[in-house]
């Protein structure tokens, strides 16, 4: 299966709109700074590993421009200020940075082209380790469902899964986050089920996971946001799987809005709350989710849906009452209560900050 981001025969990283998936496949060249920066702001690019991976393009791009310690700095901070939450954008332009600033101008292209490169192969190892690790969590849940589905003979054994938002193959370089480990138990032959929220504003899971998961030939039910808890309730969902945007040093988590909600709902009726967490969407800085920035994006996301018309085009058309204020912030926290396990790259740990100091303590497994 191929990359989310790949070098094209012009030099250049190429990507796919993301704004018009599932009905177009429109390609991207990511041809200068301003083109990453843009992808980004706009939601062209979306999701934290594949924001950060740009994000160093950008800053490679910008290099090859202009070399100057004046430019590097420039280009940091724009790209820096497209998307506030997610910190592997910063954790990417510092990564290079760091292997920048120390060499001379006239080496620096080919060092940050480097870096750029290498932020995307460890994404594609980092993803497949994280199915690993949660693989192994969901094993042992789809074991317990079919012991249970024995006593009772019920007809389905498949593990019901529900997710938010998308953290799949189109938010990173390949694999995803959270729907890494779908992808190893469906691979398995393991029966999976995903029952996929909508995730108003943007759509990203009625739009990109259930394309994601229709393409791989992965089960999945596409539900209205607010339908989760009723399912829960009725015993339909074994888990939850969410990816994350920044996870605080205490353990919260910041992600799509609405994911506070499936916490809340997973811990009422006693069902593991999942969040997938490489270790570059960590922030030692951040002592809380308090001081997580939550990015406020356009009312408009809000007062318009977009999609595609029964004639086939594509359109924005407004759902809320005109002249009504609309509020659009974009992520919420998850509290670190309320998280099962985080499942990084080195393993699953409790979303705490001891949890937290094992694994980025930890050489990579
Ligand atoms: O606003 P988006 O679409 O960039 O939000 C994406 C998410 O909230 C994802 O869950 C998160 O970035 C993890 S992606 C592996």
């Amino acid at each position: 299966m191929s990359r989310t981001l790949w070098i094209g025969d012009d030099r250049l990283p190429h990507t796919i709109d993301q704004t018009v998936l599932p009905f177009e496949r429109r390609e991207l060249v990511l041809g200068s700074l301003h083109d990453c920066e843009a992808a980004i702001r706009d939601m062209r690019v979306r999701g934290a590993p594949l924001i950060g991976a740009v994000g160093a393009y950008g800053l490679a791009l910008a290099v090859r421009a202009d070399p100057g310690d004046a430019a590097l700095r420039q280009a940091y901070e724009r790209l820096l200020a497209a998307r506030p939450t997610a910190v592997n954008l910063r954790w990417a332009l510092d990564r290079v940075v760091r292997r920048v600033a120390p060499a001379a101008p006239e080496a620096r292209a080919s060092l940050a082209w480097d870096e750029a490169g290498l932020i995307c192969d460890e994404d594609v190892a980092c993803n497949a380790k994280i199915g690993e690790h949660g693989a192994r969590l969901l094993h042992a849940l789809a074991d317990q469902r079919s012991a249970l589905a024995g006593v009772a003979g019920a007809d389905s054994i498949a593990l019901n899964l529900l997710t938010h938002c998308n953290a799949g193959r189109v938010a990173t370089i390949d694999h995803g986050t959270a729907l890494a480990p779908v992808y190893r138990l469906h691979d398995e032959g393991v029966p999976v089920h995903v029952w996929i929220d909508e995730t108003r504003p943007r759509n990203q899971g009625a739009a990109l996971t259930a394309w994601e998961l229709g393409e791989r030939g992965i089960a999945h039910t596409v539900i209205a946001d607010n339908a989760g808890g009723l399912l829960m309730m009725q015993g339909r969902v074994d888990a939850v799987i969410v990816g994350c945007d920044r996870v605080a040093a205490n353990g919260d988590v910041a992600n799509k809005i609405g994911t506070y909600l499936k916490a809340l709902a997973a811990r009422d009726n006693g069902i593991p709350f999942y969040v997938a967490c490489p270790i570059s969407s960590i922030d030692a800085n951040a002592p809380d989710g308090a001081a997580i920035r939550i990015e406020e994006r356009d009312a408009r996301e809000v007062s318009h849906v977009s999609g595609r018309l029964d004639d086939g085009t594509l359109a924005s058309v407004r759902v809320a009452a005109p002249g009504s204020a609309c509020a659009n912030p974009a992520f919420d926290i998850t509290p670190a209560r309320l998280v099962t396990v985080l499942i990084t790259e080195r393993g699953v740990c409790d979303a705490s900050a001891d949890g937290l100091r094992g694994v980025l303590q930890e050489p990579p497994r």
